[in-house]
């Protein structure tokens, strides 16, 4: 069925992870972790990365392998990578670095790169957006790139394309495939909080109110501090309220950045609500995750389905990609619903 040649920005924490987990798979035959070991035939052993771009000086110039491990990453290692051969070119700069993150991100000299020509010259199939949220000129420089080279986009970050009619009808329009807008992790705040308001409103329990708030010591956790706490946590909680078919007092959002915690990040649930005979019930929930790999298994079923989607000459919003994968995609449905649509996308 052929290779899935994939092209990043943002050399960051989930690149890191995505990165190394292909290797990982690749190298072992154990799936644990993997949510589905293969997505419309192709398997994970089919992805090879063609192109990356960061603006960091001390990732720009070097192999995949070695920038994916150099600061301020801090997403562990749990493989060691050959060689790649895919240096890190300088991507453009535009609106990607806030106050909060000056003193992390250490801009690269130089010109940027022709983002789109390269995506061409190296005949990408998807460009992964994983550049710091909130980037919305970056991001949607990205995407353009992607439009003008033909080459399907799946944006990780909060930053409105899928999401966006302008820009998905513009997708739409060139034939190309897009998904999108902020991943919604494997085990993450967001995916756990949907789920157990789902759990507790199928076995009939009233839900009164409910807040997710969480902590983490990746740099995308300061930059959202500065730059996305609000977006995000609009985002979240549209996202957790689809889980239950009435209003109630809800807030889920990210909340601070506590830099010991490194690519750690500890999520905090209350759930407070009332069952048979009206008696109440409280629910006090801490999940302890770590952030970067938490984005792996959902980016390697999306990039394999935007292959898909572009092999049956799909383009524009891929629905059920977006639904499953994203915390703002276009259309929202329940976390069932979603992987209903998504299984028989990639089996149809
Ligand atoms: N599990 C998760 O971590 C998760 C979940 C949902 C969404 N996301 C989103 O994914 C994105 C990446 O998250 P992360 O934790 O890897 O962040 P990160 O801060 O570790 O990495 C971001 C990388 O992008 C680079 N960058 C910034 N502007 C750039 C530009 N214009 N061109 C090229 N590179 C640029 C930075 O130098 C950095 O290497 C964020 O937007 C985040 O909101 C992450």
């Amino acid at each position: 069925m052929g290779k899935i040649r994939v092209a990043v920005a943002g050399v960051g924490n989930c690149c890191s992870a995505l990165v190394q987990g292909v290797h990982f798979y690749n190298s072992s035959e154990d799936p644990v972790g993997l949510i589905h070991e293969t997505v419309g035939g192709y398997a994970v052993s089919d992805i090879e990365f063609v192109s990356a771009f960061d603006i960091d000086r001390r990732k720009v110039g070097k192999d995949l392998s070695e920038a994916i491990f150099s600061a301020p990453n801090n997403a562990p290692r749990f493989v060691n990578l050959p060689h790649l051969g895919v240096p890190v070119l300088r991507g453009p700069v535009l609106d990607s670095v806030g106050s909060f993150t000056k003193d992390l991100i250490e801009v690269a000299e130089g010109e940027a790169a022709d983002v789109a020509g390269e995506l061409k010259a190296k005949r990408a199939d998807v460009l992964i957006n994983l550049i710091s949220g909130g980037a919305d000129k970056a991001s949607r420089f990205y995407a353009e790139a992607a439009l003008e080279a033909g080459c399907a986009f799946l944006n990780a970050t909060p930053t409105a394309i899928a999401s966006d009619a302008a820009w998905s009808g513009r997708f739409g329009a060139a034939g190309v495939p897009v998904a999108g807008d902020d991943l919604l992790d494997q085990v993450g705040a967001t995916v756990v909080h949907m789920g157990l308001l789902e759990f507790l409103q199928g076995r009939g329990v009233h839900i009164d109110e409910s807040f997710q708030l969480d902590v983490g010591g990746g740099v995308e956790s300061l930059n959202t501090l500065e730059r996305t706490r609000k977006r995000k946590r609009a985002i979240k909680t549209a996202a957790v309220a689809k889980a239950v078919p009435y209003r109630f007092p809800l807030v889920s959002g990210s909340t601070d950045y506590v830099d010991f915690l490194g690519n750690s990040r500890d999520s905090f649930f209350w759930i407070k609500g009332r069952y048979f005979g009206g008696a109440p019930f409280t629910m006090d929930v801490r999940l302890g995750t770590v952030d970067a790999p938490n984005a792996g298994a959902i980016l390697l079923d999306v990039i394999r389905g935007l292959k898909l989607a572009s092999a049956r000459g799909m383009g524009g919003v891929i629905l059920p990609l977006s639904a499953y994968a994203f915390k703002n995609p276009p259309e929202r449905r329940s976390l069932a619903e979603a992987y209903e649509l998504f299984r028989e996308f990639i089996s149809s």
